[in-house]
């Protein structure tokens, strides 16, 4: 006779018995590294909110970039493109020799195998740095993104992007029927293979604002709150989910990750399609300036909020930490 009736600390007494009954881990294979590349030459420029993500050229800045995550294991990277000119349509985001384009193929070059998931979007393009093309409501006036036409430029930069070799095109711009636009202007052009990895739910977030910097495309006037999604709404995740799996989604993605892990969850638990989380800037950049003061364990931290991210029902994580990740994986500093 003996109280507690039940000891949960039996399976936590040693190492080699957590071990044993460790639910989740994080693997190299579920990373993805997010790349920026810009014009120039020997461009290698810190972006100053996220400390040790750079911006490269082009020459042997990217290469070293491309060789240093190929060395630790990384399969893939998320590309994003910093042009050097904008304008209303975005025309750089859908030009044969774009800054997006020429990465690929460069990147092709030094690693073939390395998969490239190209961001598709027209933010960092615009003059407007909107996600789309703006139109004025015919009565009020106000000023918003127009959808279709949106959709028909965002289709013609996903298909320029495989025509350069993207692997995966993965497009954030969260207009309606983007998916169903992209699939089938990849599948008439001959990229029916080329899987599309939808941007399903992402929230109008102040975790982004590093990334504005960094990309160079934050908007010129208002919000993206007509089409990124209010962080008060959960159920309505399912209904984007839901039109992007019908349209032909292969992967569903929620983002920002940390404060919607109920949101991955969600989509685990309703589809069956790989669920992608993105572990976006500000999430980066807050464990960074805290780590930098001292004030947390920079490695224990990311590793335990990856772990969480994999709990929460994530099969791949887009995070700035891959590289850190995967050294740390291999028991390096
Ligand atoms: C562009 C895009 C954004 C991010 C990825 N693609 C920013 C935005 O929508 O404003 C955010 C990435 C990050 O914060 O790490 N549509
Ligand atoms: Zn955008």
């Amino acid at each position: 006779m003996s109280f507690p009736i039940v000891r949960n600390r039996r399976l936590r007494g040693t190492a080699a018995i957590r071990n044993l009954v460790r639910e989740n881990q994080v693997t190299v294979h579920d990373l993805v590294q997010p790349v920026f590349v810009t014009e120039g030459s020997d461009v290698k420029s810190e972006i100053s909110s996220m400390p040790g993500v750079f911006h490269l050229s082009l020459d042997h800045r990217l290469e070293e970039e491309i060789k240093e995550i190929t060395e630790l294991g990384i399969q893939a990277i998320l590309l994003f493109g910093v042009p050097d000119h904008k304008d209303s349509v975005g025309t750089s985001a859908f030009e044969e020799n774009g800054i997006v384009q020429r990465a690929t193929k460069r990147i092709k070059e030094l690693n073939p195998n390395l998969l490239i998931i190209a961001d598709t979007c027209l933010c960092q393009f615009t003059d407007t740095g909107h996600c789309g093309i703006i139109h004025h409501h015919p009565i009020t006036g106000q000023a918003d993104v127009a959808n279709d036409p949106s959709l028909e430029l965002l289709a013609k930069a996903a298909v320029s992007q495989a025509k350069a070799g993207a692997d995966i095109i993965a497009p954030s711009n969260m207009m309606d029927g983007y998916v169903h636009a992209i699939r089938t202007a990849l599948d008439e052009e001959g990229y029916e293979h080329v899987p599309i990895m939808a941007y399903s739910v992402k929230y109008a977030s102040a975790y982004y604002g590093p990334f504005r910097d960094a990309a160079h495309s934050a908007p010129q006037f208002g919000d993206r709150k007509t089409y990124q999604m209010d962080p008060a709404n959960g159920r309505e995740a399912l209904r984007e989910a839901e039109s992007d799996v019908i349209e032909g989604a292969d992967f569903l993605m929620v983002k920002p990750a940390l404060a919607y892990m109920d949101v991955i969850r969600m989509l685990k638990d309703n589809f069956d399609l790989p669920v992608v989380a993105y572990n976006v800037s500000a999430e980066y950049s807050m464990i960074k300036a805290a780590a930098i003061q001292g004030w947390v364990d920079e490695k224990a931290i990311v590793m335990e909020t990856m772990t969480s991210f994999k709990r929460a029902g994530a099969d791949i994580i887009l995070t700035y930490f891959a590289k850190d990740i995967a050294r740390w994986l291999r028991g390096g500093n």
